[in-house]
């Protein structure tokens, strides 16, 4: 166990410097010493970065599910795997030791194997966060299937899409999900996406909220009925290191999402690895990241990362606004929760509602708090820290991607310290760096540029599925020999990071990736629509809220009818969570002579900044500019 607790400065500047210095010696040792591999790889790392080609432990054979299963239910049979905690508090919870969570994944495993899925098949995953959702993913793991795990709040459309796009054979889903005081009807949304859907899914469906659903013979299937007569072992799949292990679909500037691709070996080590030492988990804690499992950060740490390292992690179903906003609190009291990871946006929603919800809560078990998913602002991590923290609990702002797989920018419990709306210092093994926009380095203390990598990590997504070059274009082709992030960064004198945001057509809502083009592409498509133009703009607790400028073919009585009719294509399109804020009805967009639309004078105005626009006089259409900021949405 060497190298893999990094629990003083000397242990990480040693680290460091040798991942970086002889990483493929670091990256053997690590990965030698604390995995079990059914076979040992013939390389360490191979990659090439022009042709987005990288492979991590060639030729290995492992299976994951063996290192975040098997092997804590031989050690620590009864040591608790999953805590799922329901979304009403009166319903009683359910504990997984780690030999329950083995039956259960072999059990699941072997329903899969009866339904034909087979190694390589994609299953695609849509569930509320309850405990089958573990067993699925674990499932599919186990016999190789590859997951597709689409957020249960994307619409039919959006997860009709994604299961064309990776062509599954299987959809997993249940009849409704609880949230808060809202039942939603899953089922009704799965078949609304399969009737538009071009590939043929069976159904399996498990029972949640209990209400009718509509069957289909011979596709829909419901778990209990064939879970019956399933053994409840299963041997593991012996997986070559660089199969997929799962698909995960991220938003890009272009319409179409990208359906990330992660495989089984190096995601497994370095999610490992990152959870072990960012939270600093000790044998005995209680963890909690209250993601969801349909983002990035529940596949890696909810269930990949602290599994791998026999952790007892909470799984929570519902959300921190029910029944009231002291269910955080409360939930972290009634386990005794060590370390907490969650996001700004849940931080600020909270910090609005005064401290009055943090009565009767200790809070004494806190650790180490974690944020995720966009910058934090200076006002939420104070108040994380004094509220939550009682000003005794480091905080790691983790900055990390979809495509990244584990976290690449961190502190480091006693290790490294915080900043605050810093994310700070690199992982082991990560080898950031600032280019400005002809791709020169910036060293220089206190520059801002655009954040690159310069050196792979074992996590880092292999292909975008079925488009390599989509891959290329988007992550390799900006910078010559760097994966670009997407993002900018400020780098301080001691070589802190701090990410000042997407410099590209991402926006960040709520902590979830929000691409415009797609959403631009579902508005347009209303009859009365010429053209949109969505932008971001600060927001008190979302960070990031929408704001469509949009310019209509004829005028309409009505306005407020198509802003309605509008949001509602958005849900039905995308999903909820891409609702726009403010919508703006223009007669034209400012544009380039060449006829682009020229979004950054449409974001200064949705932030109300109208002093610098720069030079307009160019544009093909000036005076609409004053038109838009006159009219603009308070
Ligand atoms: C943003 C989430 C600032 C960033 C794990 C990144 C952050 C995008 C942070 C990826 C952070 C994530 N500070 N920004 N600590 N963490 N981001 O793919 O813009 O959902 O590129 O992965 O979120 O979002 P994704």
């Amino acid at each position: 166990m060497s190298s893999y607790q990094i629990d003083t400065p000397k242990k990480y500047d040693d680290s460091y410097k040798k991942s970086v210095n002889c990483p493929e010696t670091f990256w053997d040792e690590l990965a030698s010493q604390n995995f079990i591999w059914n076979k040992k790889w013939s390389k360490v790392i191979d990659w090439d970065f022009k042709k987005a080609k990288v492979s991590w432990f060639k030729d290995a054979k492992l299976n994951i599910t063996t290192n975040c299963i098997d092997r804590h239910a031989k050690n620590t049979p009864d040591k608790t795997a999953i805590i799922f905690e329901p979304n009403d508090p009166s319903e009683k919870n359910k504990l997984f030791t780690y030999s329950e969570l083995l039956k259960e994944v072999c059990k699941m495993a072997n329903v899969l194997k009866s339904m034909d899925v087979k190694k390589g098949d994609r299953v695609c995953i849509y569930l509320p966060m309850i405990p089958e959702l573990a067993f699925s993913v674990l499932a599919c793991a186990r016999i190789g299937a590859i997951h597709s795990v689409v957020f249960a709040g994307f619409s039919s459309q959006a997860l009709a899409t994604r299961i064309d796009d990776c062509k599954s054979s299987l959809i997993i889903t249940s009849d409704g999900s609880y949230r808060g005081k809202k039942i939603l009807n899953l089922k009704a949304i799965v078949d609304d996406a399969l009737d538009i859907c071009e590939t043929q899914q069976k159904v399996l469906l498990i029972k949640r909220t209990n209400e009718l659903v509509n069957l289909v013979d011979k596709r829909d299937f419901f778990l209990e009925d064939l879970i019956a007569n399933v053994d409840d072992s299963c041997e593991a799949e012996i997986m070559d290191a660089e199969d997929p292990l799962f698909i995960l679909y991220t938003s890009g500037s272009t319409g179409k999402p990208k359906g990330m691709v992660h495989t089984c070996g190096g995601y497994m080590v370095y999610t490992s690895y990152t959870f072990k030492n960012i939270f600093q988990y000790e044998e005995d804690d209680v963890y909690w990241c209250t993601a969801d499992i349909g983002w990035i950060t529940g596949h890696s740490y909810i269930l990949y990362g602290p599994l791998s390292n026999g952790a007892s992690t909470i799984m929570f179903e519902g959300v921190p606004s029910y029944p009231d906003f002291s269910r955080f609190w409360q939930i972290i009291d009634k386990y005794k929760v060590n370390q907490f990871y969650t996001a700004p946006t849940a931080i600020r929603a909270l910090a609005k509602q005064g401290i009055g919800f943090f009565k009767n809560c200790s809070l004494k078990s806190l650790k180490v708090l974690g944020t995720v998913g966009e910058p934090i602002n200076e006002e939420a991590w104070q108040w994380y820290n004094l509220h939550v923290g009682k000003d005794s609990c480091p905080i790691v702002d983790t900055w990390w991607q979809t495509e990244t797989g584990g976290i690449l920018i961190s502190s480091i419990p006693k290790v490294i310290p915080d900043k605050p709306t810093f994310a700070t210092k690199p992982f082991i093994g990560v080898q950031p760096i600032l280019l400005d926009d002809e791709g020169e380095e910036l060293n220089k203390p206190n520059s801002v540029g655009k954040l690159c990598i310069k050196y792979p990590w074992p996590s880092i997504a292999r292909t975008i599925w079925g488009n390599h070059q989509r891959y290329i274009d988007t992550y390799f082709s900006a910078f010559k020999n760097m994966y670009f992030t997407g993002d900018g960064a400020f780098k301080d004198k001691e070589g802190n990071f701090r990410i000042t945001g997407r410099v590209d057509d991402v926006i960040i809502v709520s902590g979830h990736n929000l691409g415009t083009a797609p959403i631009e592409d579902a508005i347009n498509e209303h009859e009365s629509i010429v053209e949109s133009a969505i932008v971001g703009f600060p927001h008190e607790i979302k960070g990031n809220a929408l704001y469509g400028f949009i310019t209509l073919k004829y005028n309409l009585e009505n306005i407020n009818h198509i802003k309605t009719e509008i949001n509602s294509l958005i849900s039905e399109k995308i999903g909820p969570i891409a609702k726009l804020d403010k919508i703006q009805i223009t007669t034209g967009l400012p544009k380039t002579r060449s006829g682009k639309i020229m979004r950054r004078i449409l974001r200064k105005i949705a932030s109300n900044q109208t002093e610098d626009l720069g030079d307009i006089s160019t544009l093909l259409n000036p005076d609409v500019v004053q038109e838009i900021i006159d009219n603009y949405q308070i």
